[in-house]
């Protein structure tokens, strides 16, 4: 939840293609525009010009900030901050837009998160007489800061001939930090300091970008691909001073810190849209290749998995008794698919809980519990914090994640990472495919351990996994198919979605891809309960999409389902059915059938999730809505 971007270069500066120096504005609206899906009620960048702070910020999409840009042009300057937003405090106004400016226009700050002890402090400093413009949290911490820093004795900045390494913005910064509660990134920059930014990060994302004469902050990498790939991974509690030529950290005390350095696996490119309309459409058709990088150098030819990551002692792994995966939305449907698999090969009983529902109920948890955390981000607000509260309990800790450099990785004992590169649209697509086969391997893992399954049978289901890439370019291969059908419906005001043991979350998936998309009323159930309740909401025409289980499955559970179908269909329901190749049996009793591939069963969610997935997407923009930012949503939670 919103973008941050923090900017210092020097006249010097240039960047890995040998262009530069650069103006702090092109590369913070350049930054902004990448971070853009982290949230988008507003926008604002300040700079600090010759002359002191110069500010612009705009409620709405960064177009709207674009055209005040254009409208009114900010001077030359090397250093500057951006802020994208997603309101917590405040509705999205001008207003309410960050950056604040405090302290007589010299002070500009920008923040992601939510300062919990806002309201004493705001009672604090209104008796001191600040007067607060916004309705914003963040002003109350820009004024904190602003006070905090007059307070101290100081050098005056550069203009009164002291130091330009800005010592005294971060000292402000690290007393500031002290007094705050709650989760915030923050970042400052001062007229008086012009050749730095000061940030401070406390359960809220932050990365520096190192660069060559000019350093950079960003909420994650991609608010400076286009100039680095160096990245700087910060730890919890920690103030960055960035100059361009030095990166100093701390922690709230002014005691020395580090940060890890890395290199960003991909590059500005990979978070383009490839000629692609939406980055949507674009990270649905990643999916073959984000499952076959997951996959990819994690067995040897014996089959034999070899997770090199998974730096967890194997006793430690043998003795677990209990499995909680921890996620929330998209993520959480993953983990449900994986719990199927998990518990099949390694009978270990799994649980899937929502992160923000754990910590909240007394939760039995204990050294032999493994808590398996999925989060594409990594910074998932809830799902962090349900981790650190099973590590208090002594759970050993496995976080599967997409995002190098987040917190959730650095706060687990392992990380599994998937490799499904940069999602940019802020419903979760490639990263939920990515999930599930990561999940898998950690499951196949675990079976291998404690030999719950023979070689031949890790070896053999590796191979299976192996093929679904080439499987689901095929089911992308029929899109059309799909989009036509999305498009014809694009009046529907309902769609209720059906599947069974790995078909039900598959179906709560589909329905929550159509919720946040199309913004039409869609809920997934697991088949077997309709008659219990659900079916009282079939009427004539009501659309029921049902991903059917394999024929070849156990328990008869296709029989069931395909009278599942006939059930709602007698009622009036137009069907939709989704079906493996082959299996005609279906037919008869759907309107539309779309056919993916033959696979193991338990695989076949990383193929039945697909068509869902483009129909979601096709018929929200058939309604003519922005499937890469729809209304309300941010990508990265990072507030509880
Ligand atoms: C839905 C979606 C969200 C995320 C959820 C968890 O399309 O993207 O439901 O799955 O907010 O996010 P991560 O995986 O980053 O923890």
């Amino acid at each position: 939840m919103c973008g941050i971007v923090g900017y210092v270069g020097n006249i010097a500066s240039v960047n890995a293609s040998g262009t530069g120096p650069h103006q702090a504005l092109d590369v913070l609206m350049e930054g902004l525009r990448r971070l853009e899906y982290r949230g988008y009620d507003s926008a604002g960048v300040a700079v600090v010009a010759a002359d002191g702070i110069a500010m612009r910020k705009k409620s709405g999409k960064l177009a709207n900030l674009t055209a005040e840009l254009a409208a009114h042009p900010l001077p030359e300057a090397m250093t500057g901050i951006g802020h994208t937003r997603w309101a917590t405090h405040g509705g999205p106004t001008d207003k309410n837009a960050h950056p604040h400016v405090v302290d007589g226009g010299r002070l500009a700050v920008i923040h992601n998160g939510i300062i919990e002890n806002y309201a004493p402090l705001k009672a604090e400093l209104l008796a001191k007489g600040h007067r607060f413009i916004s309705d914003t949290d963040t002003e109350v911490a820009a004024a904190l800061l602003g006070e905090i820093y007059r307070s101290l004795p100081g050098d005056g900045g550069v203009e009164a001939g002291g130091s330009a390494d800005g010592a005294r913005l971060s000292e402000a910064m690290q007393l500031a930090a002290q007094r705050l509660e709650g989760a915030f990134t923050l970042l400052a920059a001062h007229a008086e300091h012009p050749g730095t930014v000061v940030a401070a990060r406390r359960n809220s994302p932050l990365v520096v970008g190192l660069g060559d004469g000019e350093n950079f902050l960003g909420s994650d990498v991609s608010g400076f691909i286009d100039y680095t790939r160096r990245a700087v991974e910060l730890g919890q509690d920690q103030v960055v001073t960035i100059t361009a030529d030095t990166v100093t950290i701390t922690d709230f005390y002014g005691a020395p810190a580090e940060g890890r350095e890395y290199l960003v696996d991909w590059d500005a490119a990979a978070a383009e849209k490839g000629g692609y309309p939406s980055f949507m459409e674009k990270e649905i058709h990643d999916q073959p290749e984000a499952v076959a990088q997951t996959l990819l150098g994690r067995s040897d030819v014996d089959g034999r998995l070899t997770l090199d990551e998974m730096r967890i002692d194997a006793d430690v792994l043998k003795t677990i008794n209990k499995i909680i995966v921890l996620a929330c939305g998209t993520s959480a449907y993953a983990g449900q698919v994986a719990k199927y698999a998990i518990e099949h090969w390694c009978r270990i009983p799994t649980e899937v809980e929502l992160s923000h529902e754990f910590r909240y109920r007394d939760p039995i948890v204990d050294d032999k519990t493994l808590i398996v955390s999925l989060s594409q981000s990594g910074e998932t607000m809830d799902t962090l914090m349900a981790v650190r509260y099973a590590r208090e309990q002594g759970a050993t800790t496995v976080a599967i994640c997409n995002t190098n450099g987040s917190t959730i990785p650095r706060e687990s004992d392992a990380v599994l990472y998937t490799h499904a590169g940069p999602e940019i649209a802020v419903a979760s697509t490639k990263a939920f495919l990515a999930q599930i086969t990561a999940a898998y391997l950690l499951g196949l893992y675990l079976a291998q351990l404690r030999g719950n399954l023979f070689q031949g049978q890790i070896k053999d289901i590796l191979a299976d996994l192996a093929k679904v890439p080439a499987k689901i370019a095929k089911v992308l291969a029929n899109e059309q198919q799909v989009k036509d059908l999305a498009r014809s419906m694009s009046e529907t005001r309902s769609v209720l979605f059906l599947g069974r043991h790995v078909g039900f979350p598959v179906a709560m998936e589909g329905a929550l891809k159509l919720k946040e998309l199309a913004y039409i009323h869609a809920e997934g159930f697991a088949a077997g309960e309709l008659k219990h309740g659900p079916i009282a909401l079939i009427e004539e025409g009501q659309p029921v999409i049902v991903v059917v289980p394999s024929p070849r499955g156990r328990d008869s559970l296709h029989a069931k389902v395909v009278s599942n179908i006939q059930e709602v269909r007698a009622r009036g329901a137009k069907t939709i059915v989704i079906a493996e190749e082959g299996d005609e049996s279906v037919a008869e009793h759907a309107e539309h059938v779309f056919y993916i591939p033959e696979t193991t069963p338990l695989l076949a969610p990383l193929l039945t999730t697909v068509p869902l997935q483009i129909f979601a997407c096709e018929l929200a923009t058939a309604k003519g809505y922005d499937v890469d930012q729809p209304r309300n949503l941010a990508k990265s939670v990072t507030v509880e």
